[in-house]
């Protein structure tokens, strides 16, 4: 059964208190938060204030999505604001390693996030340090685009060096996740799907939240 993690940039921000009942209400595992520079990413989504916010009424885990330049200078405050999961861009960070030692330090879960243009293999020697890789299956910085079919041999092919290590690597795929594509990811060897527009845009947020979590 996958986690999902509905992703709260395709929210209601007007209502956010009531989509983040809703999120709790329902079948889903954890909040997605996508913060953004405009640097890192050509769009500002929202940041510690706003998250600060919803960890008071947030009953699940908070997924922190960072896509954010030097993120080193902000792990503190995400850890004070809740984040449970904390993930970084390899294309982001020089020194990797350093940022996911400093995160997991600070005692939260250490994510990478990769790009749609880099492989899974770059991660060889870091995997072993990670709880969870982020795979995006659209360029990060918006909601509601189309999913990249290449995805699915990027999933398979991280799955299989997980497995060989002996790992417990958690594999999360974020963008354009329908209720299509959602059993083909788990099969591929996804275990956390994240999903803005098709929770929040749905007209029922919660059965389109149990249908992925029933995704097979
Ligand atoms: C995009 C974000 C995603 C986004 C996904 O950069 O990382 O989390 O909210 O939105 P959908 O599910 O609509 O593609
Ligand atoms: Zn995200």
């Amino acid at each position: 059964m996958p986690l999902v993690a509905p992703s709260l940039l395709a929210a209601d921000f007007l209502h956010l208190e009531n989509e983040c009942m809703l999120v709790n209400e329902s079948s889903a595992d954890w909040f997605h938060l996508d913060v953004m520079d405009g640097s890192f990413v050509p769009n500002i989504s929202y940041g510690q204030p706003v998250i600060e916010a919803i960890h008071k009424i947030a009953a699940k885990p908070l997924d922190v999505h960072l896509m954010i330049e030097k993120p080193e200078r902000y792990a503190a405050d995400f850890k004070k604001m809740g984040a449970r999961y904390l993930t970084v861009h390899y294309e982001a960070c020089t020194h990797l390693h350093r940022n996911v030692e400093q995160i997991k330090t600070l005692g939260m879960k250490a994510g990478v996030a990769l790009n749609p243009h880099t492989p899974v293999h770059l991660l060889e020697d870091i995997l072993c340090d990670l709880d969870l890789v982020l795979i995006m299956s659209v360029n990060p910085g918006f909601g509601g685009q189309q999913f990249i079919d290449r995805t699915f041999d990027k999933v398979r092919a991280l799955r299989r060096m997980i497995n060989a290590a002996g790992l417990a690597t958690l594999i999360e795929i974020d963008g354009g996740v329908t209720l299509q594509n959602a059993s083909l990811l788990v099969q591929a060897g996804a275990d956390v799907l994240v999903a803005g527009s098709t929770v929040f845009k749905a007209a029922d947020p919660k059965t389109a939240i149990q249908t992925l979590k029933e995704a097979r």
